[in-house]
């Protein structure tokens, strides 16, 4: 094309798409950096991660927030059909504990709440907790399917159930893997992706102690 030539209406046009191709991207980035946070974030002041929830542990028993005041929390969120991601970040989980003395390591409530109220029941939350790799006194938790979305909602988890094809005879669910550290007052503390160092996590779990002053 002759430049000189151009139209009047073509540069507006051009500018036009270049704006709308500069918007999406910055949106799509801005909706990444939401969705993963880098190894080891740290937060302080107001909490975006976490806030109170109501659902049913392993046992049987409705359990909210308020129920693990007190103790710094580890939360996982998944699902127990999950055949690698979750199992994998459990055991992470188990090793960074494992790292702890056992005095500091009793400090954590270790947490898995499903993202799959239909097939998670308490029943096959207590067996699957029983996983000798995963953390000791892991409790899992699920609930209604509102429990469960408004739990996941909270920690900004992601998650959708994926549509099984023909090979597959279960569904599976995809969703966002992270570790989330909570405090004593279940605030946010930091998050790690599941395949951060178990060793990694240790360290960040003892500072938190310290600073903590336990
Ligand atoms: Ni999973």
């Amino acid at each position: 094309m002759n430049w000189s030539n151009r139209p009047a209406w073509l540069f507006p046009v051009i500018a036009s798409i270049a704006c709308v191709i500069i918007a999406v991207a910055a949106f799509l980035y801005a909706g990444g950096q939401r969705g993963t946070a880098a190894p080891g974030v740290r937060e302080s002041g107001q909490a975006l991660i976490g806030g109170p929830f109501e659902l049913v542990a392993h046992t049987g028993e409705t359990v909210t927030e308020a129920d693990f005041e007190g103790r710094p929390m580890l939360i996982y969120f998944g699902f127990t059909y999950c055949p690698d991601v979750c199992p994998m970040s459990l055991q992470v989980m188990a090793q960074a504990l494992n790292e702890l003395p056992a005095d500091q390591r009793a400090e954590f409530q270790p947490l898995l709440i499903s993202l799959d109220p239909e097939r998670d029941t308490p029943e096959a939350l207590a067996a699957y907790v029983e996983t000798p790799v995963f953390p000791e006194g892991l409790l899992g938790l699920t609930g209604s399917p509102e429990q469960i979305a408004a739990a996941a909602r909270a920690y900004r988890v992601y998650y959708a159930r994926a549509e099984a094809d023909a090979s597959m005879a279960e569904y599976l669910i995809d969703h966002s893997s992270l570790i989330y550290l909570m405090d004593r007052q279940g605030r946010f503390v930091e998050v790690f992706p599941h395949a951060t160092a178990p060793e990694r996590i240790a360290q960040s779990l003892q500072r938190f102690l310290q600073e903590d002053g336990a």
